[in-house]
């Protein structure tokens, strides 16, 4: 799973496809689509016109909650894989926990099991999830089967205990909002280790991420962003750089719906 890969959350349309191609010609070879963003026909359409191979390109792809309910899970994925053009994704997502535990945790991830085994997603995963419900998912599907949990995080929202959990359970870590969609701009330290490496926040930012083991999936309009975005997977932080970041948690959490799970 390459560690840079680019979000697609608002890349619909002609526009989304010509920012999700020159993403792929930049180099990212890892997209992120989701039942709920509406992409995932222009991330199937900017692979095929990439003339990349498939298995050169990672496609992660999320359930959304509305097809947690029994029967309905696997043929959602069936058809975000049509939407694609593909036969499998190569990481299948339960989005969100379900809205105050609505459907039953069991009653999804053995579905998403379930989609697994008919070779509708190569791996299994999570994102929004708990250090309990991550617990209970081990408890429901066994040790190993889910592999990756997406949540936000950046150097304002570092998640520390949960990426240790995440870590300890050899399930990977994905970064979303890993620029905190523009925030971290007037970061003075961000800013200081910036000039040091002759680099942007968000590229010390996503550095930071990748450093630290985490997928990150930034994404962008603009075409100038989507390259030098990417251009942080040739930056190499040192120790103190990566401790100074550390220590710029604040918790500070931007996506937080009513109806999310109670955080770590
Ligand atoms: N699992 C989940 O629940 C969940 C939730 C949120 C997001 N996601 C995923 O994570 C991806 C990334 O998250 P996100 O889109 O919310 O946030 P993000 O990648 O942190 O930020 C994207 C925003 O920042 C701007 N931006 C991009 N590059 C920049 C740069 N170098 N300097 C300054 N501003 C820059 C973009 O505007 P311009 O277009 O104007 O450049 C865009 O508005 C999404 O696309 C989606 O795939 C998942």
């Amino acid at each position: 799973m390459p560690l840079m890969g680019f979000g697609t959350y608002g890349r619909t349309g002609a526009a989304g496809i010509a920012a999700i191609s020159l993403a792929l010609e930049t180099g990212y070879r890892h997209l992120d689509t989701a039942q709920d963003y509406n992409t995932e026909r222009e991330v199937g359409e900017a692979v095929r016109a990439s003339g990349l191979a498939r298995n050169e390109v990672f496609l992660t792809t999320k359930v959304a909650t509305q097809n947690f309910a029994e029967g309905r899970l696997v043929p959602s994925l069936r058809k975000s894989c049509e939407e694609i053009g593909v036969d499998q994704v190569d990481l299948a997502l339960i989005h969100w926990p379900s809205p105050r535990g609505e459907v039953p945790l069991a009653t999804y991830l053995t579905q998403l099991a379930e989609a697994q085994s008919l070779g509708l997603a190569s791996l299994m995963g999570v994102s929004n999830f708990t250090i309990a419900l991550l617990e209970e998912a081990e408890a429901i599907l066994g040790k190993g089967a889910i592999v990756n949990n997406q949540v936000e995080l950046n150097p304002y929202i570092t998640n520390a205990k949960l990426a240790a959990y995440c870590n300890s359970r050899e399930i990977s870590v994905t970064c979303y909002q890993p620029i905190s969609k523009g925030r971290l701009k007037d970061d003075p330290v961000l800013t200081r280790i910036g000039k040091q490496h002759g680099a942007s926040v968000e590229q010390v930012a996503l550095a930071w991420e990748m450093a630290r083991g985490y997928c990150a999936i930034p994404t962008s309009s603009r075409a100038e962003r989507i390259r030098s975005n990417y251009e942080a997977t040739r930056l190499s932080l040192a120790p103190d750089e990566i401790a100074a970041i550390d220590a710029l948690d604040r918790g500070r959490r931007a996506v937080d719906p009513a109806w999310g799970p109670e955080w770590d």
